[in-house]
């Protein structure tokens, strides 16, 4: 089964020329790009292979909600794919596991294929697995309820591991990953359901994810906007 690799750039580049430039080095089978909503129409015009998708979504379609974007309008902006709850949006946006659920919900309507974020503070990882897998099950619990869908991909990205340069240990990592593939095909009937890890992903260890079988991909943030860093990283792929 071929590896997922997710590029969240978030809040970068500056510039289209930048952009472009990103584009050009990100074009693969493997790869799913996720630009800033401003990027997509560049991105869908440049990518001729990878898959392109959007960083977030709002829950309504239309009407008085100044700043925000909705499903259709991605979808109509060449998205296929939309990144929901990741722990950055649910810090400093204040985004609840509620807000999760509508905005899954909405994706799922248009056509939209989701990928869920989830991952566990440290202070809980530092309670050991078990306590981590609780936080995520109940994670998973609120954020899909009352979702009913086929395919859905999650990204397990521990939230202390997210842009600090130390990743999960790969083993643990696809302990969860093998523990959230369960819940998605028993629980929520996803009959072949992916799960990806985020968190550091570089270079140096991309394939120590990927060799896993549990793990189905990777999303990558800071490494996505180095075009030497992405070049061997999609060279292991
Ligand atoms: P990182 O970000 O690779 O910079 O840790 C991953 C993510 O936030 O998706």
């Amino acid at each position: 089964m071929s590896k997922i690799i997710a590029l969240n750039w978030k809040l970068n580049p500056e510039s289209i020329r930048e952009a472009s430039v990103l584009l050009s080095h990100s074009d693969n089978r493997n790869v799913i790009v996720f630009p800033p909503f401003i990027f997509l129409p560049l991105a869908k015009n440049k990518l001729k292979k990878s898959g392109l998708g959007a960083q977030d979504v709002f829950w309504e379609e239309k009407g008085a909600f100044t700043g925000e974007v909705s499903s259709s309008m991605l979808l109509n902006s060449g998205a296929k794919y939309v990144l929901v709850g990741h722990s950055e949006r649910r810090k400093y946006f204040n985004e609840t596991d509620e807000i999760i659920n509508k905005k899954i919900k909405s994706a799922i309507k248009s056509g939209l294929k989701v990928i869920l974020c989830v991952g566990e503070p440290s202070d809980v990882r530092r309670m050991g697995l078990t306590e981590a897998k609780k936080f995520i099950a109940f994670q998973l619990k609120k954020d899909l309820d009352k979702i009913s869908v086929k395919n859905l991909i999650v990204a397990y990205e521990p939230i202390w591991a997210i842009g600090t340069g130390k990743s999960d240990d790969p083993a643990e990592s696809a302990e969860m990953a093998g523990f959230i593939g369960q819940i998605l095909k028993y629980k929520h009937k996803i009959s072949d359901p992916k799960v990806l890890y985020g968190g550091s992903v570089d270079s140096k260890n991309v394939r120590d994810f990927i060799g896993f079988k549990e793990i189905g991909g990777v999303l990558v943030g800071g490494a996505s906007l180095n075009k030497e860093e992405l070049g061997k990283i999609l060279k292991q792929i």
